[in-house]
């Protein structure tokens, strides 16, 4: 197995966030901001056919984390959970995954809705959105219980 892999960003992210708290966080918090991803210029061609996709899977580098944590206490929750069972930002490989709604194509620039990334956050890759997880089969974890004990008001 390797130790180490370098990967060199395909792009930043435009953001109206300059500040962690300015993030919605916590329970019923709602990713409405608008940004831009903008793609670097020798890779503009890999954006063709892009344009037909409502939502995108953006794979993205927490570059400002300076600390890895195994326990966290996620602010949907008063309870701790393992890292992985979270999409806390202290991981081990501090990588992001956000669902983005594609708005606009223009030229290498992405304009995007459901921003939850840092102004200059560097993009490592970009992948259409296509939700095949039956509503039926899909589990939710320790969400479940969290989100009835906070409507119990325990
Ligand atoms: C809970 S994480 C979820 C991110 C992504 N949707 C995911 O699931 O991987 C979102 C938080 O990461 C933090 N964050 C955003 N951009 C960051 C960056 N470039 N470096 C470090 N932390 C960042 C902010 O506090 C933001 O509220």
């Amino acid at each position: 197995m390797s130790d180490a892999f370098t990967f060199r960003p395909i792009g930043l992210v435009r953001s109206p966030f300059s500040d962690t708290t300015q993030i919605p966080k916590g329970p019923g918090a709602e990713h409405q901001a608008e940004g831009v991803l903008v793609i670097r210029d020798d890779l503009v061609e890999g954006l063709a056919d892009i344009d037909g996709f409502s939502h995108l899977y953006v794979i993205w580098v927490f570059d400002r984390v300076t600390e890895v944590r195994l326990t966290v206490t996620p602010p949907t929750d008063d309870r701790p959970h393992g890292v992985f069972a979270t999409r806390a930002p202290v991981r081990p490989t501090p990588i992001g995954l956000t669902v983005l709604q594609l708005l606009r194509r223009d030229g290498p620039r992405l304009h995007v809705r459901g921003i939850d990334m840092l102004d200059g956050t560097p993009i490592l890759d970009i992948k259409p959105y296509l939700s095949n997880v039956d509503p039926e089969t899909l589990r939710r974890g320790w969400h479940t219980e969290a989100e009835a004990r906070r409507a119990a008001g325990r």
